[in-house]
């Protein structure tokens, strides 16, 4: 058997021609979706995925504004221009790239960023709105992974099983929220779970999100089941792949993503669809 493949490049064109074409209707009303990027410092994958954030930006007609810092920047000073971001209404979402230099605390820095314009999802206001099912932003990569389910008929989750690999705050836990709003049966697996193999085994879906090679092998699915890898990892010959093996998984599971061309691109078509939404609500 092989999976069928979800193509994750095709579904972003497919949202953000959606995105375009509700960006030119806001514009018609004199307001352009704008969004600001902030980078410190001279990180190498840093550099690279803000080039591509305010490049998709300017391919759906955002207005974006990239501001890049050196490392030296002090806590205080990116403080004050999160805070005028804040107070700035051409911006409708700041995005302040993570990994910070170590003299900065994240967290502070998130939590400065309005939550209404917190187009991340990664500010506490907006986790907890997740949680208790208000409005608010839902954090890009995992909300990715819903809109691939949804493009294979899964919506309703209702009577399935999902198991989260991970529990990172910007992956893991933000998506064990939505797959259980989405009424699945949820169980979240990480480091400490004894036996990952026995909880995976019995999951329609698996979602995979560790940053480890081969976290999840054939034997450790059930056949059917659909696979999504948010992995992004080199292997021992320096080709990018996921946490999935995919090789051996694609011969068991339903579905699967690949990597590259899967999760990846899809994060970014969110963070599009979340900007939209916001100069939507400022809009009124
Ligand atoms: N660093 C790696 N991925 C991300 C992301 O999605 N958002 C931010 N702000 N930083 C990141």
């Amino acid at each position: 058997m092989t999976a069928q493949l979800i193509d994750g490049k095709a579904l972003s064109e497919q949202l953000r021609k959606e995105v375009a074409t509700r960006a030119a209707a806001l514009k018609v009303k004199g307001i352009t979706p704008g969004l600001a990027v902030i980078l410190v410092g001279d990180n190498q994958a840093s550099q690279v995925y803000v080039r591509n954030k305010v490049k998709a930006c300017e391919d759906v007609g955002f207005h974006s504004v990239l501001e890049k810092y050196d490392a030296s920047m002090t806590e205080a000073e990116l403080l004050a221009r999160v805070e005028a971001l804040n107070n700035d209404p051409s911006i409708h979402g700041i995005l302040v790239q993570l990994p910070l230099p170590k003299h900065i605390d994240d967290h502070k820095v998130i939590e400065t960023i309005s939550p209404a314009k917190d187009v991340d999802g990664f500010h506490v206001a907006s986790a907890g709105a997740l949680m208790v099912g208000e409005v608010g932003f839902k954090a890009c990569t995992p909300y990715g992974c819903m809109k691939m389910l949804e493009s294979i008929g899964m919506k309703d989750l209702r009577g399935k099983h999902a198991v989260v690999i991970g529990r990172s705050n910007i992956v893991g836990k933000p998506m064990a929220m939505m797959l259980l709003a989405a009424n699945a049966t949820v169980t979240v697996t990480h480091s400490g779970t004894a036996d990952l193999g026995a909880m995976t085994r019995q999951a329609d879906i698996i979602v995979a999100a560790v940053g480890k090679v081969d976290v999840l092998t054939a034997d450790m699915v059930k056949p059917d089941a659909v696979v999504i890898d948010v992995g992004m990892n080199r292997n021992a010959e320096g080709k990018l792949c996921g946490d999935v093996d995919f090789n051996g998984v694609k011969e068991v599971a339903g579905y699967i993503t690949p990597v590259p061309g899967g999760v990846g691109p899809m994060t970014i078509t969110m963070l599009l669809v979340n900007t939209m939404e916001s100069a939507e609500r400022a809009a009124g």
